[in-house]
């Protein structure tokens, strides 16, 4: 019953409003996917002809694609995009680009230095498990929970997000102990597999620990969050709640609040405990009734910036929130799952339109335009990111599949 209602809402999505999505729901989210992967195409060509694996992440200031490092937080998307390309159309010379990216950012699985490596090593290497089994992933997957895991602060019950060593970093600056931000809840599925992967539960234990001492520190009474909790180390007790990337400590980021979204729901999947779902339920709501939130559903990149309406969305923000939103209404069993389902469709609907999708053979190669990095830093502003595709592309692919079920 549930399935059927979430099967005709999925209708609705589809239909003509889109520009990609044309006449009916099957053909038009393959006519989107279908674009999607023209548009990859044309990136995987370019590093073929480059003939080494450039990782492309955003544009610079000049309006050319920058690449970044295996050792950045965003290097696994583009390689989890091919991933998901190869899930998409079956079609082997996806996987072999997939592989090609994914292992050439290997040498992450030792990172020590930043919590990034879980999203790093799960969207490439995890998707490339998922999907092939391919030799030595595992090991890689369960190494770079292990690096992770060096993370862990057991006074503070938490992973710690950024280092504060180095007395000139502006982490230090900030005068913080054990800061931990909420991106960091996005690296906790790695945690999960791990354990799965070699039945060592001190993963799971720690992922749990750390979404445990995040939804009793980092949120407000609304169901909005913060960017970061700073901990005192010795005992977990709370120095500060602060902000890095959003307009001000007691603002609304939106990447932050998708990340808190996605992240919880993940909690709901792998645990099926009821106090992560209510999380989840609870940001969903906060979200998708904020009277700041766009007609088309593409958020400002922080809802409470004096700015609106005259300051930039986050296309990936949009993207990400989507995705989450497919996954909490198919783990819902209560009534409000089909208003989960529906928004998301709204918004990949706008993600489709013209104003967000780019042009074929435009936009650098990118999918997605008008995505925000770092507003207050003046970085990636109204740009593409692969983050941003990365999660439009899990969002349909999660929609394709409702469809097929
Ligand atoms: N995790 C960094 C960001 O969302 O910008």
């Amino acid at each position: 019953m549930k399935k059927n209602i979430l099967k005709t809402l999925l209708l609705a999505v589809l239909l003509p409003t889109a520009s990609v999505a044309q006449s009916d729901d099957a053909s038009s989210i393959s006519k989107t996917i279908d674009f999607a992967t023209k548009q990859v195409g044309l990136e995987t060509a370019a590093i073929q002809k480059a003939k080494k694996p450039l990782n492309p992440v955003t544009l610079n200031k000049k309006g050319e694609v920058s690449y970044c490092s295996p050792y950045d937080w965003r290097s696994g998307f583009f390689p989890g995009t091919l991933w998901y390309l190869y899930e998409l159309t079956g079609d082997e010379q996806w996987a072999k680009q997939a592989e090609y990216m994914t292992t050439s950012i290997e040498s992450a699985k030792t990172l020590t230095s930043h919590h990034d490596v879980g999203f790093i090593i799960n969207c490439s290497f995890g998707n490339g498990l998922r999907l092939k089994n391919a030799k030595g992933y595992k090991d890689v997957m369960v190494q770079a929970a292990k690096s992770l895991a060096t993370r862990f602060r057991p006074g503070a019950g938490v992973i710690q997000s950024w280092n504060v060593n180095n007395p000139n970093s502006w982490q230090a600056k900030r005068g913080w102990e054990c800061p931990v931000i909420i991106d960091n809840m996005m690296n906790l599925e790695l945690m999960f597999k791990a354990t799965q992967l070699s039945g060592d539960s001190t993963y799971y234990r720690i992922a749990v620990s750390h979404a445990d001492q995040t939804l009793k520190n980092q949120f407000r009474p609304d169901g909005s969050c913060y960017h970061v909790v700073d901990y005192a180390l010795r005992d977990g007790a709370v120095r500060h709640k602060q902000t890095a990337q959003g307009y001000a400590d007691e603002s609304a980021w939106a990447r932050g609040q998708a990340w808190a979204l996605y992240g919880y729901t993940m909690m709901a999947r792998e645990t099926g405990d009821d106090a992560y779902l209510q999380q989840a339920k609870h940001i969903a709501l906060f979200l998708m009734n904020h009277p700041r939130m766009p007609e088309d559903k593409v958020p400002y990149w922080d809802f409470d910036t004096p700015d609106i309406p005259n300051t930039t969305r986050d296309a990936s923000a949009a993207a990400i929130m989507a995705s989450a939103l497919i996954e909490l209404s198919q783990i819902d069993q209560s009534s409000e799952a089909a208003g989960y389902l529906a928004y998301a469709e709204d918004q990949l609907r706008s993600l489709s339109s013209p104003e967000y999708l780019a042009e074929a053979g435009t936009n650098c190669n990118f999918v997605l335009k008008h995505s925000t990095g770092y507003f207050k830093a003046g970085s990636e502003v109204d740009v593409p990111l692969s983050y941003a595709d990365y999660y439009y592309v899990e969002a349909l692919m999660r929609l394709k599949k409702i469809i097929e079920e």
